[in-house]
């Protein structure tokens, strides 16, 4: 979480930093900061709450407007989304070291920050914050600085200080430097995301490539413990491991067959909302293009043999992924010879066995840490691992040894909808490979199905879910996870507390919850447990629950029971995980509308979560 940019160029950086900051706050904004080199100091914005919040009729620094003359200007900047110390002024980043020359921004975390910061105040630093970053500026300042009478003078180059102090903190991270009159950023990264975008006399730092693409689409990825300097003679990779070789001493082409530029396909238009009121929406009505996409990116010749070959399939994933996760389980089981064992990434490093089978690992992002971790303990036991993946350079693209990208293009809604059905779209599509295309003809026609869907009347389920508190999700078999994730998103974005259960368990315990206030929504689709699931629905109205149901409105025995029929046609199973799952986002997006939620950042959370 926390996105971080940094930006060395001709524009004005505090603009383009607050610009490309707006874009990154998918991945935390509780609090926002830039920073930017004046020349004789720093000059910096740090604040609680929103960029928008920002009034935006007065320059962001009177002071630098005379500096019209200057022509290469650097700041860094971070989007917060607190872990150590809560979201205020003090704790927004950037963070500076003694002197106020330095400034940090850091995504991720620093494991061993607290007997750093000890020493550091024995040593007679004095801190301004409670976060685990600020050791970082002060670890600088101690490397970068000789401290004499007249003041502190550089003893080094600041990307030399850097990777000195990269020997003395571990965790996670992505960090970039600057200081007064430097005219430099410095990076630097250990599993943490960031990009390098490349322009014409310009470079821009981003935790992903969203603030990047209106400049450039022209990227570098960095490996973890690469420095790289930007100034305004270009840009410089210093690999670890290479020593004292300073890698500015390389010819520019041995740089380039190091370091491949990737040019990027995304547009800008992208990445915008294109008149839709959030990009929840614009993202769900994106799906049936998405799904199409993601089904046909895969075929029997572009699956990684391993999973055809091995019979025993571990699956990790986190939130929505591990859902995907959940279904794909379910049919394959049901539709192959194959194990799958499915675990929760943050609880994989926990399990005592060993890993077995072919590790697959599902992530939208290919950021959150503890998936990554989950494919670096697979690489442990000697496992072969697959990443499922919405995000090429991504981490987990670098640490999986076969890639799947599932063509969702970017979602920038916190709440993950088109990338869980371009998941499912990747995975129902692996389950009829793996186990002969028992309906691929069904899931190649999918995406048609979706359509209906987005036009349909939520209303009358609106106004039942609205007014309560607590809410119950019901499903039988596959459809268990497929209500799992409705509930997922119905508490993101909407605030109600919904929980899912597998319908059989409801009466063993969440009945003595039922009331009038207690709104129940159940998928009930003709299949094997129909009968005994219309029963279930007949046991929670007798308790007085309002009943919202996802199945066919013209069906009796549903008429007779429930308070309000979302109407799905059944078509196949394959077909009825993807229309109820979309139904049961837009559910949750129309009740959050209703609510008057703040829909794309839900409080609280972020999309990205590069912390365990
Ligand atoms: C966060 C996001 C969820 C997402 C989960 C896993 O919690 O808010 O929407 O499902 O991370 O993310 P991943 O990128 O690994 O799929």
């Amino acid at each position: 979480m926390c996105g971080i940019i940094g930006y060395g160029g001709f524009r004005e950086a505090g603009p383009v930093l607050l610009q490309g900051l707006l874009l990154l706050e998918y991945r935390g904004y509780d609090s926002f900061g830039i920073a930017v080199d004046g020349g004789d100091r720093l000059h910096a914005i740090k604040r609680v709450g929103r960029i928008s919040d920002l009034p935006n009729d007065k320059p962001l620094f009177p002071s630098l407007a005379s500096d019209g003359e200057k022509n290469w200007h650097v700041g860094i900047g971070h989007t917060r989304w607190a872990t150590h110390g809560p979201p205020s002024d003090k704790n927004a980043h950037p963070h500076y070291d003694c002197t106020g020359k330095i400034a940090i921004v850091h995504n991720g975390i620093i494991e061993n920050y607290h007997p750093l910061k000890e020493q550091l105040i024995r040593d007679g630093h004095s801190f301004s914050s409670d976060t685990d970053s600020e050791v970082i500026a002060h670890l600088i300042e101690e490397a970068y600085f000789e401290k004499k009478e007249e003041g502190p003078i550089p003893k080094r180059r600041l990307a030399e200080a850097v990777e000195i102090v990269t020997g003395k903190i571990f965790g996670s991270y992505a960090i970039l430097v600057t200081a007064v009159g430097v005219d430099e950023i410095v990076a630097v990264r250990s599993s943490g995301p960031l990009v390098l975008g490349i322009g014409d006399s310009e470079f821009i730092f981003a935790s992903d490539m969203l603030p990047i693409i209106e400049y450039t689409n022209r990227v570098v990825y960095p490996d973890d413990g690469d420095i790289v300097c930007v100034t305004n003679s270009g840009y410089h990779i210093h690999r670890k491991g290479d020593g004292k070789r300073a890698l500015d001493s390389r010819s520019e082409a041995e740089r380039k067959e190091e370091y491949p530029i990737t040019v990027l396909s995304l547009t800008l238009q992208q990445v915008k909302k294109g008149g839709y009121p959030h990009y929840m929406l614009k993202e769900i009505y994106e799906e049936p293009e998405v799904l199409y996409q993601a089904v046909h990116s895969l075929t029997p010749d572009t699956i990684p043999q391993i999973l055809l070959d091995e019979d025993y399939i571990t699956v990790v994933a986190c939130g929505t992924s591990y859902h995907a996760g959940m279904i794909f389980a379910h049919l394959l089981e049901a539709m192959s010879e194959k194990i799958v064992k499915l675990e929760i990434g943050s609880e994989f490093k926990y399990a005592h066995s060993p890993v077995r089978g072919v590790l697959l690992t599902i992530s939208q992002s290919g950021e959150t840490a503890d998936t990554v971790a989950a494919v670096r303990r697979g690489g442990c036991f000697n496992r072969e691992t697959v990443a499922i993946t919405n995000v090429l350079g991504s981490s987990i693209t670098r640490e999986a040894d076969h890639t799947l990208l599932m063509h969702a293009g970017p979602e920038i809604s916190v709440a993950a909808t088109k990338s869980f059905i371009a998941q499912l779209g990747v995975l129902l599509q692996m389950v009829n490979i793996m186990s002969g295309e028992i309906c691929g003809e069904e899931l190649s026609h999918v995406h048609k199905a979706i359509v209906p869907i987005l036009s349909l009347s939520y209303d009358a389920a609106v106004d039942i879910c609205a007014h309560s508190e607590h809410m119950f999700y019901v499903g039988r078999g596959v459809f268990y996870p497929v209500v799992m994730e409705g509930a997922l998103k119905l508490k993101e974005i909407s605030y109600i507390h919904a929980e899912a259960y597998a319908a059989g368990e409801l009466k063993h315990g969440p009945f003595a919850l039922l009331s009038p206030e207690t709104p129940v929504v159940a998928v009930c689709l003709p299949g094997p447990s129909y009968a005994v699931m219309t029963g279930n629905l007949k046991e929670i109205k007798a308790r007085g629950a309002p009943l919202i149901v996802l199945g066919d409105p013209h069906a009796p025995e549903l008429i007779d029971i429930a308070d309000c029929i979302i109407p799905i046609k059944h078509e196949g199973m394959m077909t009825d995980i993807i229309t109820t799952s979309v139904a049961l986002q837009l559910l949750a997006y129309y009740v959050a509308v209703k609510l008057g939620r703040d829909i794309d950042k839900p409080r609280n959370l972020a999309k990205s979560v590069t912390v365990e």
